[in-house]
């Protein structure tokens, strides 16, 4: 248990570093709450029109995820999961923003990574796919995230690796529901449009 609870608080650690949050701050362009959907993620600061620190905000949120668990590894793969879910549960809820953070996509997305790549592989596609004939962000998530623990039930992962991804999908679906609201309204913003007002 000690080791458990070790991993679920280095996870959360790492995850609850707002890297939105700061690099857009330490780019200049000052605080991306707001701006846009005033989230902390990458889709967000893709709003403020700089790709490479969106990239970048998309790439460190994922990673602290993939650390996370390849670190809490050594000790298993049940405290694998448990970092992961510190990871997930730090970005979505980290102490530093007062428990306000982001909605959870790129963090889920690197913990996946670091448990099973060939379900990555779907989820990437997926999101691809989706986004790529709808141009929302927040839908590709949606059914990316929501497909991941039938995809990892179908690939053959246990069921404690099932429903760990059932439940931090759920966060995840939770988490979006203004975006769900928007997209049912037909006003979500699509990739590429800029934004400068907060809703
Ligand atoms: O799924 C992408 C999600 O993070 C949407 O972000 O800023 O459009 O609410 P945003």
């Amino acid at each position: 248990p000690l080791v458990l609870i070790g991993a679920l608080a280095l996870g959360y650690l790492l995850g609850s570093i707002p890297f939105g949050l700061v690099l857009t701050r330490s780019a200049g362009l000052g605080d991306i709450r707001a701006i846009g959907s005033g989230n902390i993620g990458a889709t967000n600061v893709l709003r403020t029109g700089n790709k490479k620190l969106a990239a970048a905000t998309l790439l460190l949120d994922g990673l602290k995820g993939t650390v996370a668990v390849l670190l809490a590894a050594w000790f298993g793969p049940v405290a694998a999961l448990a970092a992961g879910i510190g990871a997930f549960i730090g970005h979505v809820f980290p102490i530093w923003l007062g428990f306000k953070g982001g909605k959870g996509v790129a963090t889920f997305l690197g913990v996946l990574l670091a448990i099973h790549w060939p379900a990555f592989l779907v989820f990437a596609g997926l999101w691809l796919a989706v986004a790529y004939a709808f141009r929302y962000s927040s839908l590709a998530a949606l059914v990316a995230s929501a497909a991941t623990p039938v995809v990892l039930l179908l690939m053959g992962r246990g069921w404690p690796t099932v429903i760990v991804f059932a439940g931090l999908a759920a966060l995840l679906i939770a988490k979006h529901h203004q975006n769900i609201a928007k997209l049912l309204a037909g006003t979500e913003s699509r990739i590429g449009e800029k934004s400068a007002a907060p809703p």
